[in-house]
């Protein structure tokens, strides 16, 4: 036995001295970030992959503010996996592989189709993949009743406004504009379908200048993953959907299951990117590090609904825990991010989690309130509030036995409850409005500290760093005090 001799501390521990700053205007800094060592981020949050926080509409949300989402996994594959196609298909310069129907095929078809894919539209094309035209919702909802097939009620090939495949969105939007459309084919040079653009495609660039994007002008996305048997299936099927990033969701990442893991997704997904953890020491960071992720997620126990150290007794406060990741990854040698898992509150907390060396943070509760999580609010005390719930909580694991094993959730079966440990707790959150809110005054918190700290960007305000540790007398004065808040 040993007793480490420094202390472990966490944000509310410290504060950062002020530097020098040259910088005049807030606008003049850069947000970005590496979010592992091949992706990059415009702001540098990501909202966490539990089942009261990320799902389609929170990771649409986060991408198009500049940050991303990661689609939890407690849900079955086909879930998952549709869910990372919607981001997918949110925006794109061009729709890859837009919903295509047979002209033989009947008006309640196509309609069911539209609903099914939830799209307002369908390419129209023939036996040999030539495009014969296009049918709408409008088309098949105002069309006499005795037109029944597809082909008669759609814009055919004579009135379509097609594109080749060269087009630039510019000359789509004019397109687009001129023709009073909604929806534009691109052809390949033997009239088979390339993609689809639609007017929402070159508007939302506009709309989201700093929207996290990929190559293809398609939001950044994650999927979450565990290490059961299956969910090397799980990965691949991710992956298949478009998943720009798999993380490795483990509560204790620094053990051989999780290092062989990573180390078989390497081999059998070469260029996978693989966020791993969670850890929270310097060994556990090298460790998976030199076993192939592409970042180190980080945090045992910060989380606000979390109760792992005081269960367990395991955790290191959260500060502490990112230096010496940040050190372990630096041992090895391997050139990857750090994500801080955990414990953000406040502006406050996500600048010193930056300035401690992690290269993004990722939340939980803050987001649970928003518009985007999961669920609907419900008043309660006079007050609107949304549910979150520790993925380890008792509620989410017999959730997750009930979908696993086939039964009702609320089945009361008094063996199964006796079973769990709980590592993590069920609690309201108030209800805040669209996540776009929250991130604004995130952001905006990130900006300021990075003129505080003389620093144009967050590589800069690591380097520059320097942390005061603070007394309770300092806690105390850092909040509003001695006023009584309207
Ligand atoms: P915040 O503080 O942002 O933290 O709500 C979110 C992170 O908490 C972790 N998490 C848990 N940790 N028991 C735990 O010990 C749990 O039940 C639990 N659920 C989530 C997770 O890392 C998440 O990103």
């Amino acid at each position: 036995m040993k007793i480490r001799p420094s202390k472990g501390l966490t944000f509310d521990d410290v504060l950062l001295l002020p530097r020098r700053s040259s910088i005049s205007s807030r606008r003049q800094v850069d947000t970005s970030t590496r979010l592992t060592d091949r992706i990059r981020i415009n702001i540098p949050v990501v909202s966490a992959n539990m089942d009261t926080v990320t799902e389609t509409s929170m990771a649409i949300a986060m991408a198009n503010a500049g940050g991303i989402g990661i689609i939890h996994r407690f849900m079955p594959i086909e879930i998952q996996v549709k869910q990372i196609k919607l981001v997918k298909r949110a925006q794109a310069v061009m729709v890859e592989h837009p919903y295509c129907i047979d002209g033989y095929a009947s008006v309640i078809q196509a309609r069911e189709l539209m609903r099914k894919y939830d799209v307002g539209g369908l390419v129209v094309i023939e036996g040999s993949g030539q495009v014969i035209g296009i049918v709408t919702m409008r088309d098949v909802n105002l069309a006499p009743p005795k037109l029944t097939q597809v082909s008669e009620v759609m814009t055919g090939r004579d009135r379509l406004i097609t594109a080749n495949s060269n087009i630039s969105l510019e000359e789509a939007r004019i397109l687009l504009y001129e023709h009073r459309i909604e929806k534009l084919p691109v052809l390949n040079s033997d009239g088979t379908l390339k993609g689809l653009i639609t007017s929402q495609d070159v508007i939302k660039p506009v709309q989201n200048p700093f929207a996290a994007l990929d190559e293809k002008g398609r939001l950044l996305v994650g999927g979450a993953i565990g290490i059961n048997k299956g969910e090397m299936e799980r990965a691949a099927s991710l992956l298949e959907a478009g998943v720009d990033v798999l993380v490795l969701d483990i509560a204790h990442g620094h053990a051989d299951h999780c290092i062989s893991m990573i180390r078989n997704l390497r081999s059998q997904f070469h260029e996978a990117q693989i966020i791993a953890g969670n850890v929270a020491s310097r060994e556990g960071a090298r460790e998976l590090a030199e076993a192939g992720a592409s970042a180190i997620k980080v945090g045992i126990g910060p989380g606000s609904i979390c109760t792992t150290r005081i269960v367990t007794g395991f955790g290191v406060p959260q500060l502490t825990a990112i230096i010496d990741s940040v050190e372990g990854v630096r041992e090895s040698g391997c050139n990857i991010p750090i994500i801080a898992d955990g414990g953000i509150q406040k502006g406050g907390d996500m600048v010193k989690a930056l300035a401690a060396g992690a290269e993004s943070v990722m939340i939980g509760s803050m987001f649970a309130g928003t518009e985007e999580a999961p669920g609907l609010p419900v008043i309660r005390d006079g007050q609107k509030v949304k549910i979150v719930r520790g993925m380890a909580s008792l509620a989410a694991t017999m959730g997750r036995w009930a979908v696993e094993h086939g039964r009702d959730e609320s089945a009361e079966d008094q063996e199964d409850w006796m079973k769990v440990v709980p590592e993590g707790v069920e609690a309201v959150v108030p209800y805040r409005g669209n996540v776009g809110e929250v991130l604004h005054q995130l952001v905006g918190g990130l900006r300021s500290g990075l003129s505080y700290g003389g620093a144009e960007n967050i590589r800069i305000l690591h380097e520059n760093a320097e942390f005061i540790e603070i007394t309770p007398a300092g806690i105390r004065e850092s909040g509003s005090h001695d006023v009584k808040r309207l």
